[in-house]
């Protein structure tokens, strides 16, 4: 196969853990090109989750991509908590003396996007047909379709899968030598954008017997909001009327004189929750970061938390093993990330399983029990509060 092209580190995926793995390669001089089917403009627009971990921060300011994450995020002291007539603060900063910060994902999506174009990042948007070759040789390449219907080939040192949730990368392992582990849940979320200044300073997670709701925030002016619907649900079942009904009930409209403002709806989309791992994250030249070998549900946000880890460790393991020719961090690169994917998949499954109303009345005692714990045992909250503002990256 003849190649056009030739970089150090292929890059599949133009999602935040491929452009953060891009900028941070090139941050120590080595060379990627990045290939991604989307558009650019439907890549920055996307609309994801909202929080921001104190690693996270740390490692975007420490990057130099904190600049508008200073001025237009805000930092959050901790969570609500509730149910029925209780609603509860853990104050994260109390507790472990980390914090979390609401600013968009599609903002950090948009500040890399920025960030590398400015720095002349190769990027092929809109791309079609990427197929992965000659993985377990020390010289991989990648064909594709370029947005001018052109066929192409990169070949490179290392090709990172950052392909999320539906590319090819996670296919390529060989299924002798991996292992997916699934789990799906009977529930999905409802997510309502709203232009409506928050309700609330600080985020509200919600049980309710008629199902699990949450209420977050973009803006002084924008609010995000999900609701637990049965899985098939779909956008059109739900008016706005019936929206801001199931909101205010299940956020508890009325209680202690707290208020819910209503407003125009501005996005209705229906998200399914589902954890899934792939192990390893790791096979021959490839390497899997992000959405691309592992899944969380959205309760607890540690999506794009998790990606950003792992980007943090596997670009440090690809610069040694690209300029030194040495493997050693990118032998361990597969478990030292699975141990934080596990903590995170777990914290979410918990979350997740603590908060969405089911049919067994002997599950719903124990959710209350373990919600009452949590909020009123500081060992309770405190285990919360770690996870949820994110344990130190190499934890
Ligand atoms: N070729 C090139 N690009 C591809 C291909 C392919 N065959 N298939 C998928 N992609 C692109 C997608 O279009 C997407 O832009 O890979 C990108 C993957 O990006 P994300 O889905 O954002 O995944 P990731 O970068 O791992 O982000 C992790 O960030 O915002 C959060 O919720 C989000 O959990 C997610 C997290
Ligand atoms: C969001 O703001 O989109 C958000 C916040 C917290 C979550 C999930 C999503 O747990």
């Amino acid at each position: 196969m003849t190649a056009d092209l030739r970089t150090q580190v292929v890059i599949i995926g133009a999602g935040p853990a491929g452009m953060l793995l891009s900028h941070l390669l090139a941050a120590d001089g080595v060379e990627s090109i990045v290939l991604e089917t989307r558009s650019q403009d439907y890549v920055a627009s996307r609309i994801r989750a909202g929080i921001l971990e104190q690693s996270t921060v740390d490692l975007l300011r420490s990057c130099g991509l904190g600049e508008r994450l200073e001025r237009e995020g805000d930092r959050h002291r901790g969570i609500y908590l509730q149910w029925p007539h209780e609603r509860h603060h853990i104050d994260f900063v109390d507790l472990t003396g980390r914090s979390v910060w609401v600013y968009g994902q599609t903002e950090v999506q948009k500040d890399l996007i920025d960030a590398r174009t400015a720095a002349g990042q190769q990027i092929h948007y809109e791309v079609a047909e990427t197929n992965l070759h000659d993985i377990e040789s020390v010289h991989p390449a990648v064909t594709f379709t370029d947005v001018d219907g052109r066929r192409r080939t990169v070949r490179a040192d290392v090709v990172a899968g950052c392909d999320g949730s539906f590319g090819p990368s996670r296919d390529q392992v060989p299924q002798h030598a991996s292992h997916r582990w699934e789990r799906v849940y009977p529930y999905s979320w409802f997510g309502i954008l709203a232009d409506v200044a928050p309700s609330t300073d600080e985020l509200i997670y919600a049980w309710h017997g008629d199902g699990f709701a949450l209420h977050s925030m973009r803006s002084a002016t924008v609010s995000r909001f999900y609701l637990q619907v049965p899985n098939g649900t779909e956008s059109k079942d739900w008016s706005d009327e019936r929206i801001w009904e199931a909101l205010a009930t299940r956020l508890g409209h009325g209680q202690d004189g707290w208020e819910l403002t209503t407003a125009p709806i501005t996005d209705k989309t229906v998200l399914p929750m589902r954890s899934f791992v792939q192990t390893p994250m790791r096979h021959g030249r490839l390497f899997l970061a992000g959405d691309a070998a592992h899944i969380v549900p959205p309760t607890g946000a540690k999506g794009l938390n998790l990606a950003v880890a792992d980007v943090a460790l596997l670009a440090p393991a690809l610069v040694d093993l690209v300029h030194k020719d040495d493997d050693r961090l990118a032998d361990s690169y597969s478990d030292t990330a699975l141990r934080r994917v596990w903590r995170c998949t777990h914290f979410s499954w918990w979350m997740t399983t603590m908060l969405h109303h089911g049919q067994d009345p002997f599950d719903e005692q124990l959710q209350l029990s373990q919600l009452r714990w949590v909020t009123a045992s500081k060992a309770g909250a405190t285990g919360l509060a770690e996870n949820y503002a994110g344990l130190p990256i190499g934890f």
